[in-house]
């Protein structure tokens, strides 16, 4: 039980290391995405970097990894800066209950997608943030975003993965078709998808993820950098979205698990903002039915248990 003494975060950052190993591999590696089919379904990951600076770590913390739809995170964060609250024209704010890359939602609600999460919310905002670029433009200002925001020069986009889901995202190309149907995109369908598809071949490692979010759990501002990256209001806003809509259909199953905001992807990351205490990332590549890490979700629950962080209550 959390008490009143500091928390010795290496050592529960290593007991939970410990304590998953032998179940490593459990879950289903996302397979619709070739490229992604290849990963060592025995990896994990857990970095957890705290407000005032420190780095714990556990695994393969260091080893870069497919951060798919963990990067709608920074991409929401890059068009609130760039339109401010009017992108809630274009995209909206509420949980979906419905799967990442559901297309049912989008007839009834007449091409605005339910939230920046899932996928066709996340491509009306590539489209937001594309505004006045070229794709390649686009894809550059995304990377040195998250490079600013992590602080790390060497985060790359993998290539092969980007063009393994550019040739075969074809539910993609659907979500993305219908809004244009419905006037909802600005650019051609495959300047956007061209984008989001990069965006989400970002390769970084769970301590470059974790420094990258850590804005989220410190108020708006990077306090290894110093760098002011949003209000204290819109950290929070993120935060909110993040936790009613970051895990999916899965949403309120990891608040009642694990009580903080979170964003998982397919490639079976996960980032999480405890805020005022730390940024947290883990990554293991088995998912469970909902498509969000099995064992990184549950790696998550142990941590918030052990260390007491919640947004919840003390
Ligand atoms: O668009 C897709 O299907 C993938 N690039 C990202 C999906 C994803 O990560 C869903 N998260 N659990």
């Amino acid at each position: 039980m959390p008490g009143t003494e500091p928390l010795d975060l290496q050592s529960i950052v290593d007991d939970i290391h410990r304590e998953l190993t032998p179940r490593l591999g459990e879950g289903k590696v996302a397979d619709y995405i070739p490229q992604l089919a290849h990963v060592d379904p025995k990896r994990f990951g857990m970095a957890v970097v705290t407000v005032d600076g420190h780095v714990y770590k556990a695994g393969d913390a260091e080893v870069p990894f497919s951060i798919q739809s963990i990067s709608k995170v920074f991409m929401l964060t890059l068009a609130l800066g760039k339109h401010g609250e009017s992108i809630w024209n274009r995209v909206g704010r509420e949980p979906s209950g419905s799967a990442f890359n559901s297309i049912v939602q989008l007839e009834h609600e007449h091409g605005i997608p339910r939230n920046p999460f899932i996928n066709a919310g996340a491509i009306a905002i590539t489209d937001l943030v594309l505004a006045g670029h070229t794709p390649r433009e686009a894809i550059g200002e995304v990377v040195r975003f998250v490079r600013y925001l992590a602080d790390e020069e060497d985060i790359v986009i993998d290539h092969e993965v980007a063009r393994s889901e550019a040739a075969t995202g074809y539910r993609n190309v659907a979500l993305a078709n219908f809004m244009r149907a419905f006037g909802k995109l600005d650019h051609p369908v495959e300047h956007v998808l061209g984008v989001y598809f990069h965006q989400c071949a970002l390769a970084m490692s769970c301590v470059q993820l974790a420094k990258a979010g850590l804005f989220l759990a410190a108020s708006g501002s990077n306090p290894l950098t110093q760098h002011s990256v949003v209000s204290r209001q819109r950290a929070r806003r993120i935060n909110a979205l993040m936790l009613t809509c970051g895990h999916y259909d899965g949403s309120g199953d990891f608040a009642y698990r694990v009580g903080l905001p979170g964003k998982s992807g397919v490639g079976g990351g996960i980032l999480v903002a405890a805020p005022g205490k730390a940024s947290i990332a883990v990554w293991s590549p088995g998912l469970n039915h909902n498509g969000n890490s099995l064992l990184g979700s549950l790696a998550l629950e142990m941590l918030a248990s052990r260390t007491g962080w919640s947004v919840f209550g003390a």
